[in-house]
């Protein structure tokens, strides 16, 4: 009886056992449609005149490479991002950017094997600027900013291998308006929307 009770506990701890939604060794692939949202109020010129940075959405891309089931490494990359400068709402110039962010990323349910995986991440961004037109351009540019970046996200999974996912990346862009000698704050809040495959 012993025996039977003990084959029993283990079939059923077998069929409790979920399937591992992510292994290490996986590799996602997601494309959407990525928004960049500076903050509000990027540089203060003093006197009330303020220096605002408009958003741009772009296709996004984001890959992420399953360390261990848990933990994943993501690259963020984007067609370039191209934001009109503004003073007090007119528009002074353009600048084109590039914001490639790497982040190691923790996803708590994967061991649930539930088609919902959220998951957090820090990483680090580096912002270049290039192609400044108008004011930007005379004003010798922006210059080039690294910084934290914090996220989080959500994969739905349609099947094994597709998903949905909405992620959003707070991230510390703060580039040096050169001839001014001070920071622009960009800080924008980035939210992508789109679909991914699991290989
Ligand atoms: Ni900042």
């Amino acid at each position: 009886m012993k025996l039977v009770k003990t084959l029993l506990a283990a079939s059923v701890a077998m069929i409790a056992v979920p399937t591992m939604a992510y292994e290490a060794g996986d590799i996602m692939v997601k494309a959407g449609v990525i928004n960049v949202n500076p903050k509000d109020d990027n540089l203060n010129l003093g006197g009330g005149t303020k220096v605002q940075v408009e958003d741009d959405t772009q296709l996004g891309l984001t890959l992420t490479y399953m360390v261990t089931p848990h933990i994943g490494v993501e690259v963020l990359a984007a067609t370039p991002f191209k934001h009109s400068a503004t003073i007090d709402g007119d528009r002074i110039g353009t600048t084109q950017h590039l914001p490639p962010t790497v982040s190691v990323q923790y996803y708590p349910l994967s061991a649930s094997g539930s088609e919902w995986q959220p998951y957090v991440g820090l990483g680090v961004n580096h912002t270049f600027f290039y192609d400044e037109k108008g004011a930007l351009d005379t004003l010798k540019g922006l210059d080039r900013s690294w910084g934290l970046a914090y996220s989080a996200g959500l994969n739905y999974h349609i099947d094994d291998n597709w998903m949905a996912n909405v992620a959003v990346w707070k991230v510390d862009i703060d580039a040096e308006l050169r001839a001014v000698g001070k920071d622009v704050e960009i800080d924008p809040l980035v939210i992508m929307v789109g679909a991914g495959y699991k290989f």
